[in-house]
């Protein structure tokens, strides 16, 4: 029996409102982050975490581009699925679409990112995510973030066991938030079938994330300084996030994403 399986999820599907009226014709995720589209920043943290396995959770109008990824994209090497998220109710709904096609594997371990979410810098820090699993709980890559009311906030004890993880709260300074990924073990599916709708309609990931709260076993995992952190979701962080890629990477590396894709 495999007792390792580690298997992931990217969600690229919900709406895009904030970077409307380009995303009612082109999905958030495959803009152009200067030379590459956005989900291939997904996909190199899924391959350097040693995910066997990709599901990508899209919207319909984009299924045929997700499923021939292949043919337009690279990651020859990275067996990559696609299924369609009917309705987008939220994040935890979206993971919901994509573990169901896990279903009665053996996979133990998921690797989940949200697809509008860039590391610009190295990413092997990402395995620690996954590993911090090991057997049981969660874990949630974080970074201190002046501006914390876009985000979910995170707090923390000093063994960075998390407290608790709040949605989009009023905060006062610089607090710990939620970058977009996520370990998680194999009650992944028991624990998705439980969370119900918040108040905005919405199945949230916070949710999800209480749930190993209140079993004292969810961790988080501070990127580390040398990585910037993007969210892609509106026009000033899509530009920022452009800029940095150009600066800090393409033009050091000299490298073009034809070869990045490629192995
Ligand atoms: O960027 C990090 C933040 O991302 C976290 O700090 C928050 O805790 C987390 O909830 C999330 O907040 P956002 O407001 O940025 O979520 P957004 O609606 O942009 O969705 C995040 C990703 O999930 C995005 O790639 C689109 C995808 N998604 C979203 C929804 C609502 C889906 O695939 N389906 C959905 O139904």
């Amino acid at each position: 029996m495999h007792i390792n399986r580690i298997a992931g999820i990217v969600l690229a599907g919900g709406t895009g409102t904030r970077l409307a009226p380009t995303t009612r014709v082109v999905n958030k995720h495959l803009l152009p982050i200067y030379d590459r589209p956005a989900i291939s920043f997904s996909l190199d943290v899924m391959r350097d975490c040693g995910a066997e396995t990709v599901v990508i959770v899209g919207n319909a109008a984009d299924v045929t581009t997700y499923s021939s990824i292949h043919d337009w994209l690279g990651y020859q090497d990275l067996p990559i699925r696609t299924v369609v998220q009917e309705r987008p109710d939220g994040v935890a709904g979206a993971i919901a679409c994509g573990h169901r096609q896990f279903r009665g594997t053996d996979f133990n371990r998921f690797i989940v990112m949200l697809g509008d979410t860039l590391y610009i810098g190295p990413t092997d820090w990402t395995r620690e995510v996954v590993d911090r699993v090991r057997g049981h709980g969660a874990s949630v890559a974080v970074t201190e973030h002046p501006n914390p009311r876009d985000f979910g906030v995170v707090d923390c004890a000093a063994d960075r066991s998390v407290l608790q993880v709040r949605e989009k709260v009023p905060a006062d300074g610089p607090r710990l938030v939620c970058t977009g990924l996520y370990g998680f073990d194999d009650t992944l599916g028991d624990r998705l079938q439980a969370i119900t709708p918040s108040r905005r309609g919405e199945l949230e990931v916070t949710s999800l994330l209480n749930s190993y709260v209140t079993d004292s076993t969810l961790t988080a995992v501070t990127i580390p300084q040398c990585v910037e952190w993007f969210d892609i979701g509106t026009p000033d962080r899509l530009l920022d996030a452009s800029m940095t890629y150009r600066t800090k990477v393409h033009r050091r590396s000299g490298t073009s994403f034809e070869t990045i894709g490629a192995h």
